[in-house]
């Protein structure tokens, strides 16, 4: 009940995470299937098809869309972005998005499609004493992020790579954040406050903030025969494992193979996947030392666990990962966020009231 399990609070044609067999299905494709063969660009228009009546039926048409929105954001958002930089990265995409004009309008939701990709690469660079790249208007999105974090063209299996985890993370049921997106889109505040209001609640380590601290995990490890006393120390002091476990998928989550796959197709000497070995080897530690440790509860690997391998192979830093996953997912609330505003109706559940009842007066 404290965590609302197994109440159904939306119908949605989006998503559908069947958790008993691990398999999740977005708008009629299988996760696999989008992370093969989805871009960025695609997996967008594929949750945001009927949404809006403006919405152009030409893929193309809509990634230049997208395009010159990162264009527009990089001229808006570059005086202030000296600024922002000084916050951790996930809290300064979250001040950046406040920045935008708020709408319930196509134009809003490329703006917002847009901008998190311009800011993620941005921060990083000013973090980092760099200067913040430009966006290329007629690069896709995946590649003209990669561009803009190291400055240099990416391969085709970079970008390949970065496609497949931002198509797979694109939409994920009622999870705690596109939770959050369709309250917030209900009072029709805008789609720019109800995705604010989705990052915010992205970021928290239960939920997308889980990925920065599996690498800090991989890299505390170090090496392979190190995993298992690692793993049965964080136990044993009562932490937990992170990247493993979920709330509705009692098998292994579909997204860790989708992007397990994904690193095993990377190459070339810009990619680092020198991680995956040592992954896979904490991996089978990890479950192995759950099972015992919780005999009673199918505590599986979860999507966050290769979404560091992923990322750092792209050479994202641990503390943007949040951000990169918000560019994915932004699809996803902004899908959801639109069917939400478009049933017109207010999300207003009740709560019981257990506290004290009112004292009579003596
Ligand atoms: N490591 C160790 N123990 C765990 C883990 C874990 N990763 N996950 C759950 N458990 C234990 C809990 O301590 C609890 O034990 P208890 O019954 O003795 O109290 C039991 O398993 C069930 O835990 P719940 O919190 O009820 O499980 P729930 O399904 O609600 O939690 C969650 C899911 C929050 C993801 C949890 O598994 C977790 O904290 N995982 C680590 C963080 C993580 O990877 N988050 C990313 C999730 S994917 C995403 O949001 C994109």
């Amino acid at each position: 009940m404290q965590g609302l399990e197994g109440v159904v609070a939306a119908e949605t044609v989006l998503s559908e995470v069947d958790g008993q067999n691990g398999r999740l299905i977005i708008r009629g494709h299988a996760v696999e299937e989008l992370a093969r063969h989805a871009t960025a660009e695609s997996a967008a228009h594929l949750l945001l098809n009927g949404f809006f009546s403006d919405l152009p039926n030409d893929i193309g048409a809509f990634a230049r869309a997208i395009g010159e929105a990162r264009q527009e954001a990089f001229s808006l958002l570059s005086p202030q972005l000296q600024g922002i930089a000084s916050l951790p990265p996930v809290e300064a995409l979250r001040a950046g998005l406040t920045l935008l004009a708020d709408g319930n309008d196509l134009a809003t939701a490329i703006r917002l499609l847009a901008a998190p990709a311009v800011l993620t690469p941005a921060i990083i660079r000013l973090q980092r004493g760099e200067t913040a790249l430009a966006p290329d208007p007629s690069a896709g999105q995946a590649a003209d992020m990669l561009r803009m974090l190291t400055g240099i063209t990416p391969s085709a299996a970079s970008t390949g790579a970065l496609n497949a985890y931002l198509a797979t993370v694109s939409d994920h049921g009622l999870n705690a954040s596109t939770f959050t997106a369709r309250v917030v889109a209900s009072t029709l505040a805008g789609l720019g406050s109800a995705a604010v209001a989705a990052l915010s609640a992205l970021k928290g380590p239960l939920h997308g903030g889980a990925p920065g601290p599996v690498l800090d995990m991989l890299k505390e490890i170090g090496e392979p025969d190190a995993a298992e006393a690692w793993l049965s120390g964080a136990l044993a002091r009562g932490e937990r494992l992170m990247g493993f476990g979920h709330r509705i998928y009692k098998v292994r989550d579909p997204r860790a193979d989708a992007l397990k796959a994904a690193i095993g197709r990377l190459s070339g000497v810009e990619a680092r996947t020198d991680r995956l070995a040592l992954a896979e080897r904490v991996e089978a530690a990890a479950l192995a030392i759950l099972r015992q440790h919780k005999p009673d509860r199918a505590l599986e690997t979860n999507v966050e666990f290769y979404t560091a391998v992923l990322l750092d192979a792209l050479h994202f830093p641990a503390d943007s990962f949040t951000c990169v996953f918000a560019v994915g997912r932004m699809a996803g609330w902004l899908a959801h966020a639109r069917e939400q505003e478009l049933t017109g109706r207010l999300m207003r559940p009740q709560s019981r009231y257990v506290g004290p009842a009112v004292k009579e007066a003596a």
